[in-house]
């Protein structure tokens, strides 16, 4: 069960190359993406309107996905903009479309938006991290709600047990706080783990946030 009318990470911006159409399940749906000539990035249904066929085996043409079986090209709206078999004179009912999706590019990040609604505001990133940091991605799929890794974040205690060698070094068993805080739908935590020297853990408000 994913929050309507949010931006979600669906993909890395490397992972939807040049020339190239990328596949991938999002929200339950096919859907295909892929970079126009201007780079912008574009997202529609995988499932071609006219006999299913899947657009995800077609190609790229014009800055449009070309359906694999009888040619139909269909632009980033999703608009079907030539019926190879009526000629490119036709004119082709605007109605004739596969559904798209809004996809922005950010951070290196491919965002799309859920629901069907227009987005009604702009992708959210954390502030202090801006593209001066440097980071890299890693790709894991975890077979359950989305929700669950969240909470795994926000889990101070497992660190130097799970973590013991990385993140998690320093045998820090003790937890202050943490400090949470919640800034309009923004939550803020501050970790103060401790080593355990006996002493009592500092409640929320006995910790300076550095
Ligand atoms: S199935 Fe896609 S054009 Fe016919």
């Amino acid at each position: 069960m994913m929050l309507k009318n949010k931006w979600y990470i669906v993909l890395s911006s490397e992972e939807v190359k040049r020339n190239r159409i990328t596949r991938a399940r999002r929200f339950g749906i096919d859907i295909v993406f892929w970079r126009d000539s201007k780079n912008e990035v574009h997202a529609i249904d995988a499932k071609c309107p006219h006999r299913g066929a899947n657009l995800g085996l077609g190609e790229i043409v014009n800055d449009c996905v070309q359906c694999p079986y009888h040619g139909f090209l269909y632009d980033g709206n999703g608009i079907a903009v030539l019926i190879p078999s009526l000629g490119k004179s036709a004119k082709i009912n605007p109605n004739y479309m596969v559904r798209s999706s809004k996809v922005k590019e950010f951070m290196n990040f491919i965002f799309m938006w859920y629901d069907d609604k227009n987005p009604e505001e702009d992708i959210k990133w954390h502030e202090g991290i801006d593209s001066s940091y440097s980071f890299s991605t890693i790709k894991e799929t975890w077979e359950v709600n989305y929700t669950r890794p969240i909470e795994n974040q926000l889990d101070v205690s497992h660190l130097p047990f799970v973590h013991r060698t990385t993140i998690g070094r320093g045998n820090r068993t003790l937890v202050n706080g943490p400090i949470v805080e919640l800034e309009g739908d923004v939550l803020n935590v501050w970790v103060c783990n401790e080593v355990d020297m006996g002493q009592i853990p500092k409640k929320q408000n006995e910790i300076e946030k550095d």
